[in-house]
């Protein structure tokens, strides 16, 4: 088989490295791609946003399936567009990736389906929205309604903070996506994500995983797009992923097919647990990005099937095969994110490291410039390792990332530390 993926980060790069695995594929090609899946796969430049540009690439390269990877070529209507040409597509329809791309749209699955969620309140209006949060107080959660590339989002600690935030997205900080703010009862507990496929009617489990969203240690500082991950979580009991299913994931499946918008891909289901009772904090409509890395290197070349039958709505037929497993990745990013930083300071180290199926360093943000790997990005490299536990997922994960000299980067040595 051809098969294609698009994105160019380092949730890409694992999921490349995961297809490659399957001996069904014959030829991989990734758009854009990045310096690292260059390694394993043909990188080809493509406007993944672009629907008709995508199909044509995909005619003219004979490709057999599609693999979308970031949340914004779901958004613009990518598979939509792969679908009419009859070409497989593993990521939903634009309608169905309304779970991710607007706020406002899930709270009201929740409320449809009755899945447990936050209280909320949408408004356009500044001042009605100031009001209300003056009325309910803090701690409170304000949200940029639509797609904010991770950063539309404030946990505020005091009504002035939310009001703040409400000035910002309704003042047009994110642009169309802050045309709308949906406000939410701030919920306590620990957030963990869950991870299902769905072909629609069918709806399979493929891993848990906690990652860490704050740049310093202990959960400190700004948030990021995610400084490491481990999977499983161990919040993440049997009773609660049973709980998770029936209570959210399934009757949010069976509302969009209710609403003619079926939902096909995966659903990274982040939730908030306290007591064992799991409420949903947001869905995104792609696999998470560090989240992804540590999936991956579990699944191994599974993956690709598992993806084409959620694609062909055969998932009913399907299984997980699980080793008892952990996996842990670190994550390297330039020094200043998620603020400014430079790019294209040298990273040494990497060719002498041995990479199989316990050790994996994917590739974020980098370039190959002048005979050497260079920084190309806030989030440069996800430094990932498997072992039999999360201890030893760990020890390996950080003895790779002690063998990478590279003075201008940051990361964290604590990553897994609830879990330990
Ligand atoms: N790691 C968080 C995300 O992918 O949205």
């Amino acid at each position: 088989m051809n098969i294609l993926i698009l994105g160019g980060g380092g949730r890409e790069h694992a999921l490349a490295w995961a297809v490659l695995q399957n001996p069904k594929c014959d030829r991989l090609i990734v758009a854009p791609g990045n310096a690292g899946i260059a390694m394993i796969a043909d990188c080809a430049d493509l406007d993944i946003l672009d629907g008709d540009a995508v199909v044509g690439f995909a005619v003219e390269e004979s490709i057999d399936f599609v693999i979308i990877g970031p949340e914004a070529p779901l958004a613009a209507g990518v598979a939509d567009a792969l679908v009419s040409a009859g070409i497989p597509v593993f990521g939903p329809s634009a309608a169905a990736a309304r779970l991710e791309a607007s706020k406002a749209f899930t709270k009201e699955v929740c409320d449809a389906c009755g899945a447990p969620t936050a209280a909320w309140a949408r408004f356009t209006d500044a001042a009605e929205a100031r009001a209300y949060v003056a009325a309910q107080g803090a701690p409170i959660v304000v949200k940029a309604d639509g797609l904010a590339a991770g950063k539309g989002v404030v946990v505020a600690e005091t009504v002035e903070e939310a009001q703040a935030a409400i000035d910002d997205i309704l003042g047009g900080a994110f642009g169309a996506a802050g045309a709308e703010v949906v406000i939410e009862d701030f919920m306590a507990g620990e957030e963990a994500s869950f991870f299902v496929l769905s072909d629609g009617e069918t709806v399979l489990p493929i891993g848990t995983a906690q990652d860490h969203k704050r740049i310093g240690e202990g959960d400190t500082g700004p948030n990021t797009g995610g400084m490491g991950a481990y999977s499983p979580a161990p919040v993440m009991t049997e009773a609660v992923a049973e709980a998770a299913l029936t209570r959210i994931v399934m009757p949010t499946v069976a509302e969009m097919a209710r609403r003619g918008t079926p939902y096909k891909g995966v659903l990274y289901v982040g939730l908030m647990i306290a007591d064992g009772a799991p409420r949903l904090v947001e869905y995104n409509v792609r696999f998470g990005d560090p989240e992804c890395q540590v999936l991956m290197m579990r699944l191994g070349g599974q993956a690709l099937d598992l993806m084409m039958a959620c694609a062909e709505g055969r998932l009913a037929e399907m299984q997980v095969s699980w080793a008892e497993d952990h996996a842990l990745t670190v994550v390297m990013a330039a020094e200043g994110y998620p603020g400014a930083y430079e790019k294209g300071s040298v990273i040494a180290g990497l060719e002498e490291m041995a990479e199989d199926s316990h050790h994996m360093v994917f590739h974020a943000g980098t370039a190959r410039a002048g005979g050497a790997w260079r920084a190309n990005g806030g989030r440069v490299l996800n430094v990932t390792a498997r072992g039999a536990t999360l201890q030893e997922a760990r020890d390996r994960a950080y003895a790779m990332v002690d063998r990478i000299d590279w003075p201008e980067g940051v990361h964290r040595r604590d990553i897994g530390w609830r879990a330990l």
